[in-house]
């Protein structure tokens, strides 16, 4: 299923409110976009929804940032400049056999492709810039 939706920050609480019931409990969320794009900002306004205490900041010198909300874990992944060969040694598959929600920013095709290739449940969230807005794009 894909979907597209052009909002502010201030839309953006909303638009992903109606976007969380059709999310798997267990998926890998891949969040591409130009640098500044909003992948950061979605995550947290993920956190704030599920009613997590934290808010997320990229990982930067670690693997992930993970996060316990009420309903369920939120994984955090940035892959800025990074080597996929590398996180793939540290054992970056068998982290997402964990339940919850892993949102990867920079998650690009080749990841994609292991991901499907092993089975995982892909989402792609592609943000792109407009004037004072941001325009995404969900593939479920
Ligand atoms: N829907 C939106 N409408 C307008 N501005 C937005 C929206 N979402 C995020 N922004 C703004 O975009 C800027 C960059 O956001 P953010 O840090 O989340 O981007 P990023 O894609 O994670 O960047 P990086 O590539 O550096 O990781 C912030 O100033 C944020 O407030
Ligand atoms: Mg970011």
């Amino acid at each position: 299923m894909r979907s597209e939706r052009v909002c502010t920050l201030e839309e953006l609480p909303s638009f992903l409110s109606t976007l969380l019931p059709s999310l798997p409990p267990h998926c890998i969320i891949l969040l591409r976009g130009d640098l500044a794009s909003g992948k950061t900002t979605l995550i947290s306004t993920l956190l704030t929804l599920l009613q997590s205490p934290q808010s997320a900041t990229s990982p930067t010198f670690s693997l992930q940032h993970i996060y316990t909300t009420p309903t369920l874990t939120l994984y955090h992944y940035d892959f800025y400049r990074k080597d996929l060969g590398e996180f793939m040694e540290l054992g970056l598959l068998e982290g997402f056999d964990m339940q919850g929600w892993h949102c990867v920013e920079w998650g690009d095709e080749k990841l994609e492709q292991i991901l499907r290739n092993s089975g995982f449940k892909v989402v792609i969230i592609t943000i792109s810039k407009e004037e004072q807005k941001r325009r995404y794009r969900v593939e479920l």
